[in-house]
Formats: structure tokens, sequence, C-alpha cells
């Protein structure tokens, strides 16, 4: 559970810490405003993303770079709607090469993006708590989980 800001960041930070998060694809599930977004910028500061972090519901898709290099790519796909973008746009490819991949709204592509190492499910309790369910799809998903004690 979180119970404020402060515990989204101690999680993003053990998760940022962890070789294993390169090249990982974290689906980031829940309703509206459960905290999807807020999550992605706290795991974007911890991998050392300085300024203004944009989100990408207009663009669908807002690259970052790492200081280290690492390629980051936060997807927003609530409006998501237009099944030849996927290959226009370049996502197959995306999904297909190295770098993290995090996608808010990933049942709009459903069908499209591979499995997800990692599936978050921020729920947003009565009380602005977060209760937190994680689900490893693949052996990077269940090393990232061991690892985070999760
Ligand atoms: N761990 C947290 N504790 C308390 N408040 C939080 C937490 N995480 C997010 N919030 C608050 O919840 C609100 C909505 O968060 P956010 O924009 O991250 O939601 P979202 O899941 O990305 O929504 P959307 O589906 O619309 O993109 C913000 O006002 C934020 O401050
Ligand atoms: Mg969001």
């Amino acid at each position: 559970m979180w119970r404020s800001e402060q515990d989204t960041d101690a999680f993003a930070r053990a998760l940022a810490s962890e070789p294993a998060l390169r090249d990982a694809f974290i689906a980031l599930e829940g309703d509206l405003g459960a905290g999807k977004t807020t999550f992605v910028r706290h795991l974007l500061r911890a991998l050392g993303i300085e300024g203004r972090i944009k989100s990408p519901t207009y663009a669908v898709v807002e690259p970052h770079e790492a200081p280290d290099g690492l390629a980051i790519f936060h997807f927003d796909f609530y409006r998501f709607n237009d099944p030849r973008e996927w290959d226009d746009a370049g996502f197959r490819d995306i999904f297909a090469g190295p770098g993290l991949k995090l996608a808010e709204w990933p049942e709009n592509a459903a069908g499209r993006t591979p499995p997800a190492d990692l599936a978050l499910k921020i729920e947003a309790m009565t009380d602005d708590t977060r209760h937190l369910t994680l689900h490893a799809h693949t052996p990077r998903g269940r090393l990232l989980l061991a690892r985070i004690g999760a």
C-alpha cells in the first residue's frame, strides 16, 4: 500500500535501482486518477530524468533518455484507437527494441503489446491511500518482483 506519494517514491527508487528494469515493459493499470502518471514521474526522477516531465496523453508516447543512456518510453493509450498507428508510429519497433517501456491504459492496446514483464495495478482508496497489485508475466518480471521483495 502507498500511504502517500512518499511511498510511491520509495517504490519507484527501489525499482529504478534494478538492472533488470532496463528493457522491461511495465503495464500500469488503474482508473482515471489512480496515480499511474504520478508513479511514472517518480520513476523517471529516480532514473535521473530532470526538468519538466510531460504527460503523453496527446502524443501517445513521450520518449525520455536517462543520463546513463537508458531509453525510456512512456505510453498513454487512453486515446489510442487507430490500429494503423501501431505500425505507422513505430510502436511495434519500440516494444521489440531495447529500453524501458511504461504504459498507461495498456488494455487499449491489448493484443498488440507483448506480455508485460510486470503489471502494476493502482487503486485509489476513499482515504486517498493507494492499493497496489503486482503481477509478473515473464521471468524478467518475476526476477524484478523477487528483487524488490514485493
Ligand atoms: N501515491 C499517492 N498518494 C496520494 N495521492 C496520489 C498518489 N499518486 C497520485 N496521487 C494523486 O492522484 C491524482 C491523479 O494522479 P495521476 O494523474 O497520476 O493519475 P493517472 O492514473 O495517471 O490518471 P489517468 O488515467 O487520468 O492518466 C494526482 O492529483 C496525484 O497527486
Ligand atoms: Mg495518467
